[in-house]
């Protein structure tokens, strides 16, 4: 039996834009999805206790993924699924074994589809450990390879390395395209503000796609997140809190006229720069979930958890580990 646990990560900018080549910074955060993995006859069964769902237990084999009888939205609980299948898939392959059967048990500690990486955090983890479990040692470019395969698959080919990389390496990373790599970073005062809502990722990059073949300004809108993310990098290297806040601002305003933030979200937003922080946008996919801001103070999470439509708000330290085995 092997643990392994990888980080939920928010992005200080570039979601969405990163899928069509643009560079995006996303950082690690101390929120952890665990995974345990043990070797089974046959099949593979998945119990997931805690996903900020009801919590559900699903069995299925290869053959005939089961529907589980569980009360959150379908989408979501077959996104789930699905990711910890292509896992298991993933690590079978990695280690030529391509009927090893498996009980899996994923905690976790990052919300499904709010923006803060669970998907890829369990993908990580759950590669990791049922690698190890088969007697693999993965190095962690194949770790972070194999879980962005997960990703592309179970998205319909919408994913960008992005989130996986993050997770597996921990810390600050800047992905363009194929090219993946660790950022130095201060630790950001993170604030993050959770509408206890999710939004379908494949569904919210599809529509980005869909405005960006349509309207020549969509495409613009586009490359200027990109341009954020090179005028972010330079204000992250210096540690310029209050640059890299303005850029987050216009970030998020982007991320807004392309369709994917909500109105839990911009009223987040709003009361986050309301108390006085720096900078605040959406994370992730966007369509509900979760905004980051940054505030040294304690303001933002004070008025966050005033704000009606957010359900919880917390500061998170930057998580500079990445993937690492819980136990075995
Ligand atoms: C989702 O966490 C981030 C997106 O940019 C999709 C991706 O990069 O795979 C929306």
């Amino acid at each position: 039996m092997v643990t392994s646990s990888a980080p939920g990560k928010v992005y200080l900018f570039g979601e969405h834009a990163v899928v069509y080549g643009e560079p995006a910074v996303p950082c690690a955060i101390e929120r952890r999805a665990r995974v345990t993995v043990e070797e089974r006859a046959e099949g593979v069964r998945v119990h997931a206790g805690d996903l900020t769902l009801d919590g559900f237990t699903v069995e299925y084999d290869d053959a005939a993924a089961g529907h589980p009888d569980v009360d959150v939205p379908d989408s979501l609980v077959e996104a789930g699924v699905g990711y910890v299948n292509e896992a298991i898939s993933q690590a079978r392959d990695a280690a030529d074994d391509g009927t090893a059967g498996f009980d899996v048990t994923v905690d976790s500690e990052i919300p499904l589809g709010a923006g803060i990486g669970s998907s890829a955090a369990v993908v990580v983890a759950a590669i990791d450990a049922a690698t190890r479990e088969l007697g693999v040692e993965l190095s962690r470019e194949e770790l972070a390879d194999r879980a962005y395969r997960v990703e592309y698959t179970v998205q319909d080919g919408q994913a960008s390395r992005a989130d996986t990389f993050c997770s597996t390496m921990g810390g600050a990373v800047r992905v363009e395209g194929e090219d993946c790599r660790t950022l130095p970073a201060p630790d950001l005062p993170f604030v993050i503000g959770y509408d206890g809502g999710a939004g379908d990722t494949g569904a919210l990059v599809a529509g980005v796609r869909d405005l960006k073949e349509t309207y020549g300004f969509a495409a613009d809108t586009v490359a200027a997140i990109g341009d954020i993310v090179r005028r972010g990098e330079a204000a992250l290297a210096d540690g310029d809190v209050a640059e890299l806040g303005r850029l987050m601002d216009f970030n998020h305003g982007l991320l807004e006229a392309l369709g994917v933030s909500s109105r839990s979200l911009d009223a987040m937003v709003w009361a986050a720069r309301d108390a006085g922080a720096p900078g605040a946008k959406l994370t992730g996919a966007g369509g509900g979930g979760c905004v980051v801001a940054l505030d040294e103070t304690t303001e933002t999470a004070t008025a966050l958890e005033y704000t009606p439509g957010c359900q919880q708000a917390f500061r998170a330290e930057l998580d500079t580990d990445g993937v690492r085995v819980e136990g075995r």
